[in-house]
């Protein structure tokens, strides 16, 4: 049996590229055989809080020596958590914005880069005192852009801080196997939206049948 996590981290709703895109793959996807689940998990027209100060106290404290009060502080972290580590795969829709990620994505992400659950810190190991936790899953980020030339290589991809942000969290937490579909010059329209558009929905529609 194979579980998606869909973070939608959009706060548009039927006018947002990357939510339909993403609706439309995990359509898809669930077709593809029976017995293949999806967990909604809604971020960009949510409220996940930012973390806290009590929220930090209680995620560096040994969880066998969190009180009561703490684990209330880590609840709804801790329901997050156990949707990332629940599913076998994940699929985050998100826009670009200024350059980054959505706050409500950045939010969502601090929620689940947690010590001893995600990932674990050795300093007995000098080279890398860090240890993935979140292993044997697979990723899918699709992302939507009012621009172009974002990608690896094209002539702003040093300002691009969105889907590489969310890549190195996830290979830090120990999911490595990513795929990035990107829709670029939404702000444009014309032509060329609608070929980047084009191009993003075969290159999903053929990932549903291996995904
Ligand atoms: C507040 C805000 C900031 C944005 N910043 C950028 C940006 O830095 N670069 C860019 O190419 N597009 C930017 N855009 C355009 C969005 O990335 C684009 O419209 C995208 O399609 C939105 O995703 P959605 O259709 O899934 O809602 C921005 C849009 C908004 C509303």
């Amino acid at each position: 049996m194979s579980q998606i996590l869909s973070v939608q981290g959009s706060p548009r709703g039927e006018r947002s590229h990357s939510r339909r895109l993403v609706d439309a793959f995990l359509q898809d996807w669930a077709r593809q055989a029976s017995g293949r689940q999806i967990v909604p998990r809604e971020v960009g027209r949510a409220a996940i809080p930012p973390i806290s100060e009590a929220w930090i106290a209680a995620a560096f404290q040994p969880a066998e020596q969190r009180d009561a009060a703490m684990r209330a502080d880590l609840a709804f972290s801790d329901q997050l958590v156990d949707e990332l580590l629940g599913a076998d795969r994940l699929v985050i829709a998100t826009p670009m914005y200024n350059f980054g990620l959505p706050s409500a994505v950045k939010a969502w992400v601090d929620q689940i880069v947690r010590i001893g659950r995600t990932f674990d810190f050795d300093p007995g190991r000098p080279d890398n005192p860090y240890v993935p936790l979140t292993l044997g899953k697979r990723a899918l980020i699709v992302t939507t852009r009012g621009d172009h030339g974002y990608g690896p290589g094209a002539i702003h991809a040093a300002r691009n801080h969105a889907d590489t942000h969310l890549r190195t969290v996830l290979e830090f937490i120990g999911i490595d196997d990513i795929t990035v579909i990107a829709v670029e010059d939404d702000e444009y329209g014309g032509q060329s939206f609608a070929d980047s558009y084009a191009r993003a929905e075969r290159a999903l529609a053929e990932l549903a049948g291996s995904f």
